[in-house]
């Protein structure tokens, strides 16, 4: 019989780079197994001890690839008694124009917005629910990422992406009050302009403007997911953590 892996284990989306790659270190560092999605293959060089049995590769802007990778992870669950502790729906795109700026709600195509949708809005969903059963064994914990550019327009930041991340915050509470009655929490983080290849040129004149006046670095970001899927948030749900220097107030 094969032996049971007693660690805690997160499923993790964007796992290969930016906060995604800090939050699989973090993780990794507190003894969680972590298997992570995305749509490049397992890095043979993968900073963090893990084997290409702990990565799935998955395209989220496909339903049907989306579906096939919930069917394995639920498969690669079964060595951990069918238990996982928390999903963090991180992996995003944020498509600009030229240089970096912003496409605006007028020249937005269609297809794009719906793929911008697929990727950052109903994948997210998709996995909460296909995930479901094993998130309610272990009482486990959702984070979902938004971003700042949900609650204001944002200079860089597209429409499709500002609206996506509006919806997934709304999607938060709308799980929170779903999930909650089953023993899981949802939560979300917003962070603002966090040091990442997604930001755009230009980024250093609104730093000028955060009370904190730098940007943020992802392993903070990484410490509040990791919190959210602790047991010091127990009595958190429905909330969304802004990260993000002071940028709003
Ligand atoms: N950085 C910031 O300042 C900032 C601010 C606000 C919100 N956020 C949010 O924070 C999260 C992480 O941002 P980041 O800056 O770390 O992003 P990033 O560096 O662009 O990384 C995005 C991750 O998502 C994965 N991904 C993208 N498209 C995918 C797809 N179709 N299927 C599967 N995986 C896909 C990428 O992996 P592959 O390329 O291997 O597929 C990558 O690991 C996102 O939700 C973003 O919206 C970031």
């Amino acid at each position: 019989m094969a032996e049971t892996d007693t660690r805690k284990t997160l499923v993790l989306t964007g796992a290969s780079r930016g906060i995604g790659h800090a939050t699989v270190k973090r993780f990794s560092r507190e003894g969680w197994r972590v298997i992570t999605c995305s749509r490049q293959n397992f890095a043979e060089n993968c900073p963090w001890p893990a084997g290409p049995e702990d990565h799935i590769k998955v395209d989220l802007s496909s339903q049907e690839d989306v579906g096939i990778a919930i069917a394995e992870i639920r498969h690669r669950l079964e060595a951990n008694g069918d238990q996982l502790h928390a999903l963090v729906n991180n992996a995003a795109i944020s498509p600009k124009r030229d240089q970096g700026s912003r496409l605006n709600s007028l020249e937005t195509p269609m297809q794009l917005w719906r793929d911008v949708f697929q990727v950052n809005f109903f994948a997210p969903i998709m996995l909460a629910r296909g995930l479901f059963r094993e998130l309610t064994t272990a009482r486990g914990s959702v984070v979902n990422v938004t971003s700042i550019a949900g609650g204001r327009v944002h200079p860089f930041a597209g429409t499709a992406y500002a609206t996506s991340k509006a919806a997934l915050a709304s999607l938060t509470r709308e799980m929170a009050a779903d999930f909650g009655p089953h023993g899981v929490r949802v939560n979300a983080i917003a962070p603002g302009e966090i040091d990442t290849a997604i930001l755009s040129p230009g980024t250093d004149k609104i730093v000028e403007t955060i009370p904190l006046r730098r940007l943020g670095q992802t392993a903070e970001v990484a410490d509040i997911i990791f919190f959210l899927c602790s047991g010091q948030s127990s009595y958190v749900t429905g909330a969304e953590i802004h990260i993000n220097g002071g940028q709003h107030v």
